[in-house]
This record gives structure tokens, C-alpha cells and sequence, in this order.
């Protein structure tokens, strides 16, 4: 309930308001701008700009001397309220929430790296994550070199004194392979690295980055943290404010910054994370198990399977082993295709992480611009599907899952 001190502001307010013209009342009227009792949620502080109350304001704030909110590229209250969020979620001490995963990735590399650097990243990384290494930093003259799944124990021979950074991926996509992200890191600083981990199938609820010595844990928001396939996101943490304050100035100077009503929904989905995490990663487990050995399917991925790359690994590192599930459908694309056509519950949709079940189909989507010789390295067919798991009752989703197999 509004104070009688605040009531008396508005009626003031409002009196004022009655003295002015139609055209400045469409302006300001009703717009309480100066002071209001506080929400229970974090309001969308829905502006591009913040009006300042004089000249030594502003002046204290170019300087340095105040960090107060003036322009939303900048810095913006909600946004704020997202990052402070996601930082304590990944256990560090600043984020940097953007408009993509992409963007916030482009933020990262531009801060450690310049002309003439190298990167070393694992070659089973997220398709647009190589397509920006290769297209858009190659014209920015940083190199960088690919290294296979089955060569990560050799990491050391890829490294230099140029590798300025270290990308990572675990579990990786959609093989979910995972590496051990302590030891890689361990690698990476030998060299002088900044090692960035992309922690988006795993979320902060099953893996911690920095815990385990990595410098930046790397979100594309869009997936888990947003939670509900309504906004496109991204974020990047770290324990070192430094390295924080150079990749905000680049998220900034480049713009990829995140609109407030954006960052209120991702607020809004990170509130419940934990609890959608657990009942897909339950849902998971169910399916993966469901689907192991069946008549139809040649190969089941999950990071909890004894047989997946990476499982001892997963075991150390994961609190448990993630919402995705790939399977190889026995006879081939075809069959793969008829399976997909042939789902009702599950949608056929290019992106994983919401709350609804989705299916995807790597070689018309993720992988879609790799070679014969590269998609054989990352051991993906046409006849490989990647299931994200939503939070839907299990059974409905296996029967689902068994009516389209029937048709496959
Ligand atoms: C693992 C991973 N990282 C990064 C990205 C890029 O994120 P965005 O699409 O939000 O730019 C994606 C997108 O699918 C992804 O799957």
C-alpha cells in the first residue's frame, strides 16, 4: 500500500501535470518517474536513455566517479539485475549479459585476442561458434586451430605462445562428449591462455566453469538460462573483474547488448532453472534409458552411459548428466526423417533448452555447412537425431517417441 508521503507525491505530481498542455500530458502524465514503492519482481526498466538530474551528474558519471545508470547500451537496471543473477548462478564475480550467445562470445574472444593471436578451440563446438573463428576472425588476422574430440589428451602439441585463447565445449553437440574441463584448462594457462568454457547444454546447476579453472563460463541464454524459447540471449561470466570490464567495454563498443524486455524474461526464466533442470535431466535419464538397446535405434548418447565418450569425466564434473539425448536411427536418413515427420508431441524446431521437448536434425541444422570429413570427425550422420528433453510427463514423451519410431 502506497504511503500517505508518496500519496501526497502523486496528487502533487498530478496537480502539476493538470497545468501543462495535451501534447506534454500524452508525454508525462501518469508517469511516476521520480520515485515508487518497490515491486515484488524487478520492474523492466523499459528506456534507452536515463534523464539526469543536472550537468555534475553526468559529469561524475563520463568521469568515472559514479556508475549510475545513464544510457542502456550501456548499463541498464534490469539487465543488471540478469547479470548479477547469472554471476552468483556460475559462482563469479561479473557478467556480461548480451543479445546472443553469439554476441557474447564475439565480446569474449575481442577482449583477449587482437591481430596476429591464435586461438585453440575444440573442433566439436557449436557450428556458429566455428563459422566465427573461421570467417569472421580469420579477416581479423587470429588464427585459430581445430582440434578433434579423440586428440584433447594431446592438447599441449596444438598450444603456443601465440594460443592467446583456449575454447571449450562440454558436453559437446550433439555427440555429448564430455572433457575434462580442469585438465584442459590446466593446459591453457601453461601457455598464457584465457580459457573459455561454453556452458550452455550443462547450465550452472549441473557444471561450474570457473570452479574447475576455467576463466570464462560462456552462455548462449537463448537455450536454458531464458528457459522458454522467448528470447535470444547470451551471457559471459568470470571470477576476474578485469577480464569482466574489458569484455562489457567490447559488448558495448561493438552493441550487442540486450534489449530490457529481454533481459526481464531471462530474468523471469532464470528463477526457476534449477527446478527445470532437474525434472529434464530426470526426464533424461528416463528416455535415454527407454531408448537403449531398442529394436529401431543403433546408438543411444548420453553422457550417463558407461559407453559415451567422456563418462568418467561426466561423472567427476556434472552434477548430473543433462537434458539432451542423441540416438542413430537404424536405416539411415530416410528412416530418420520419417521418425521426425512422424513425432506429435516432440517439435521439430532448431534450438534446444525450453521447457517443451524439441527435436533436432544436426546435418539440416547445426552441422549443416560441414564437410563429409569433418561431420565423419565428429561422428554425425544423416541418420543422427538430437532430442532436447523438456519438462513434460516422461511417458507421454516415450510413447510419442514410440508411435514415430513405428513409422521409421
Ligand atoms: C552450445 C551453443 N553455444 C552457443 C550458441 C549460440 O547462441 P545464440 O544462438 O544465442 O547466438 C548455440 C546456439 O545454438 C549453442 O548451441
Amino acid at each position: 500500500m502506497a504511503s500517505e508521503k508518496s500519496k501526497r507525491g502523486r496528487r502533487s505530481e498530478k496537480s502539476s501535470a493538470d497545468a501543462l498542455s495535451v501534447g506534454t500530458r500524452c508525454v508525462h502524465a501518469g508517469e511516476n518517474r521520480h520515485g515508487r514503492a518497490a515491486s515484488l519482481t524487478t520492474d523492466i526498466a523499459q528506456t534507452s536513455v536515463f534523464a539526469l538530474p543536472n550537468v555534475d551528474y553526468l559529469r561524475d558519471i563520463v568521469t568515472g566517479k559514479s556508475s549510475d545508470y545513464y544510457y542502456t547500451r550501456n548499463a541498464n537496471p534490469t539487465t543488471a539485475a540478469a547479470e548479477e543473477k547469472i554471476a552468483a548462478l556460475e559462482g563469479g564475480s561479473g557478467c556480461v549479459v548480451t543479445s546472443s550467445g553469439t554476441s557474447a562470445l564475439l565480446a569474449a574472444v575481442l577482449a583477449v585476442c587482437g591481430q596476429g593471436d591464435e586461438i585453440v578451440s575444440m573442433l566439436d563446438v557449436y557450428g556458429g561458434t566455428i563459422k566465427l573463428f573461421d570467417v569472421v576472425l580469420g579477416k581479423l588476422g587470429i588464427k585459430t586451430t581445430f582440434v578433434p574430440y579423440g586428440e584433447m589428451e594431446r592438447l599441449e602439441r596444438y598450444c603456443s605462445k601465440k594460443t592467446k585463447l583456449l575454447f571449450l565445449e562440454t558436453p559437446t553437440n550433439p555427440t555429448l562428449r564430455c572433457i575434462d574441463l580442469a585438465a584442459a584448462a590446466k593446459v591453457g594457462h601453461k601457455f598464457g591462455a584465457t580459457v573459455i568454457a561454453d556452458n550452455t547444454f550443462a547450465t550452472p546447476i549441473l557444471q561450474r566453469p570457473l570452479e574447475l579453472g576455467c576463466d570464462v563460463a560462456l552462455h548462449s541464454a537463448t537455450k536454458y538460462l531464458g528457459g522458454h524459447s522467448d528470447l535470444t540471449a547470451g551471457a559471459v561470466v568470470s571470477g576476474d573483474k578485469t577480464l569482466v570490464a574489458k569484455m562489457r567495454d567490447m559488448s558495448v563498443t561493438t552493441g550487442g547488448v540486450l534489449d530490457p524486455g529481454a533481459s526481464y524474461l531471462l530474468l523471469r526464466g532464470l528463477k526457476t532453472l534449477e527446478v527445470r533442470v532437474e525434472k529434464a535431466s530426470q526426464n533424461a535419464k528416463c528416455i535415454a534409458q527407454h531408448l537403449r538397446g531398442h529394436k529401431k535405434i543403433s546408438r543411444v548418447m548420453f553422457p550417463g552411459f558407461e559407453e559415451n565418450e567422456g563418462h568418467e569425466i561426466a561423472k567427476k564434473q556434472m552434477r548430473d548428466f543433462g537434458m539432451m539425448v542423441s540416438i542413430e536411427i537404424k536405416g539411415g536418413g530416410k528412416s530418420a526423417e520419417r521418425f521426425i515427420n512422424s513425432l506429435k508431441l516432440w517439435y521439430l524446431a532448431t534450438s534446444l533448452g525450453g521447457v517443451e521437448s524439441t527435436v533436432s536434425y544436426p546435418v539440416l541444422a547445426s552441422h549443416v555447412n560441414c564437410s563429409k570429413e569433418r561431420l565423419k570427425l565428429l561422428d554425425v550422420s544423416p541418420a543422427t537425431v538430437r532430442l532436447s528433453v523438456g519438462i513434460e510427463s516422461c511417458g507421454d514423451l516415450i510413447a510419442d517417441l514410440e508411435q514415430a519410431l513405428r513409422r521409421a
